[in-house]
């Protein structure tokens, strides 16, 4: 591992955090790419003094604005020749519509559309032999309640109320579409698949929604799984060798295949996504 460079988003909490730990363990060159470079810089100290791992730098990137996710890809351009792993794994849950600085509704915005155009501007770098490169997208079990309301994605005027759940499940569907559509078009040159975690006892459900789901998130968590354990599918999915030739598919909280739904597995949706990001990350894609 000690050769490989793996980026993780969100890396300084949660399932995130518990990622780069293990994989810090394995002796991986690790960057934590974080909103809070304070937050970062600390994690990554705890995580060199728990495992004895010095390799491990930071990288500030808040996934709610284009021109953060475009310097934070030019600065680890600038450094790194190559990406071998690239976990998109921050995630945001809220009750109350906010809209990223580009105009996005904050859930689609953070947990899809910033990685979208991350992952297109890291590419550079991830680009090589199909068994060399992996992306992985850190989805949820909800995707199957998502739907695509390509009306409510951007603005302050969409045509519905604003229902959070339903947010966060349409921005999880968007990762597996994500992924099954960037396995169609660079699956030559590297693997993407995303997970289901599980359910997992972090403060996902705490940051930014209201009392009351902040209260049932709280009561569901002595039954939830530690972040250590829902850290397992994203692990496997970075370093093992069985998934060396696996691509475009869906894991569950056990590293085993699962069949997303069948709106996740609808590839003219999967085009349509891919068109629709294309065009609202436009000039801050890197042209080659
Ligand atoms: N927990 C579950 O049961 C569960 C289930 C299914 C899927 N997931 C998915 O798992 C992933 C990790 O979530 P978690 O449960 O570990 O939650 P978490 O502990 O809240 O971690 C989320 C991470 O994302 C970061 N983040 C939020 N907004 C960001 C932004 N604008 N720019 C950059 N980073 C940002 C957070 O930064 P701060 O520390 O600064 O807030 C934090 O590091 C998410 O994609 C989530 O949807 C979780």
């Amino acid at each position: 591992m000690k050769e490989k460079t793996i980026l993780i988003t969100g890396a300084n909490d949660g399932i995130g955090r518990a990622t780069a730990e293990r994989l810090a363990a394995r002796g991986a060159h690790l960057v934590l790419a974080c909103r809070d470079e304070g937050k970062a810089q600390r994690t990554a100290l705890k995580i060199m003094e728990a495992t004895g791992n010095h390799n491990i730098d930071t990288l500030p990137l808040d996934l709610s604005s284009f021109a953060s996710i475009r310097a934070a890809a030019d600065e680890f351009l600038a450094e790194h020749p190559k990406l071998d792993v690239l976990i998109n794994n921050a995630g945001v849950y809220t009750d109350r519509r906010e809209l990223t600085k580009d105009g996005y509704e904050l859930q689609f915005g953070v947990n899809y559309l910033g990685h979208f155009l991350l992952t297109m501007s890291l590419l550079p770098a991830l680009r090589c032999c199909r068994l060399c490169s992996r992306v992985i997208n850190v989805s949820s079990a909800l995707h199957k309640k998502g739907t695509l309301d390509f009306e409510s994605l951007a603005g302050d005027n969409p045509p519905r109320a604003y229902h959070g759940g339903r947010a966060y499940a349409q921005s999880k569907l968007a990762n597996v579409l994500f992924t099954m559509e960037l396995d169609r078009r660079y699956g030559a040159e590297l693997t993407t698949n995303c997970l289901h975690p599980g359910l997992v006892g972090t403060r996902l459900a705490n940051k930014k929604s209201g009392a009351l789901t902040s209260t049932v998130w709280s009561m569901y968590k002595p039954f939830a799984h530690t972040p250590e354990r829902g850290a397992d599918t994203s692990v496997y999915l970075a370093i093992s060798p069985e998934v060396d030739d696996v691509s475009g598919r869906y894991f569950d909280e056990n590293q085993c295949l699962q069949k997303p739904s069948a709106l996740a597995r609808n590839e003219q949706l999967a085009r349509r996504l891919w068109e629709y990001s294309e065009a609202a990350v436009g000039e801050f894609l890197l042209r080659e």
